[in-house]
């Protein structure tokens, strides 16, 4: 078993990248934080991040036959790009949409998501303890039914 986490635009600067918004926990820390649950719970994970949309999209393609989901952050092509979500309708991967901010308690831009409409699940506001919340939660899923 094994899942992809896809970081977006920006958040290679996380820690200090607008702390009041999205904390100080550098995205190196994030990554090591997935790669904890991933190790606790015996799954195969790989990282990525790209400030480029269609870099992204090439990940999302690149993980049909490898990665049994994903954990995508879209950061603000979250709100923009129907690549993406064209991408992620495409490879018909289970993915969990994942943002350290709540959006929904911030500008109203923020509240439109693409990704939502083709994504299993959504978490948001949890800062980067989302991470391993949503690599559970795929984990889980990717089990199979009970
Ligand atoms: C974000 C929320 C987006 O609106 C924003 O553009 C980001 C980060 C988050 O993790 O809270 O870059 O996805």
């Amino acid at each position: 078993k094994s899942i992809l986490v896809l970081n977006g635009p920006n958040l290679n600067l996380l820690g200090t990248r607008q702390p009041e918004v999205y904390g100080s926990t550098t995205l190196a820390e994030v990554e090591a934080m997935c790669r904890d649950t991933a190790e606790t719970l015996g799954i195969s994970l790989a990282l990525e991040q790209s400030n480029h949309e269609g870099a992204l999209v090439d990940f999302i393609h690149d993980a049909k036959g490898v990665h049994g989901g994903i954990v995508l952050n879209a950061g603000a092509y979250t709100h923009t790009s129907i690549a993406l979500m064209d991408a992620i309708a495409s490879v018909e991967l289970p993915t969990v949409e994942l943002h350290l901010s709540n959006v929904h308690a911030r500008e109203p831009f923020r509240h439109v998501s693409y990704i939502s409409k083709v994504a299993l699940g959504v978490i948001c506001g949890f800062g980067p303890a989302g991470y391993p919340m949503a690599i559970r939660a795929l984990a889980e899923r990717l089990e199979g039914p009970a």
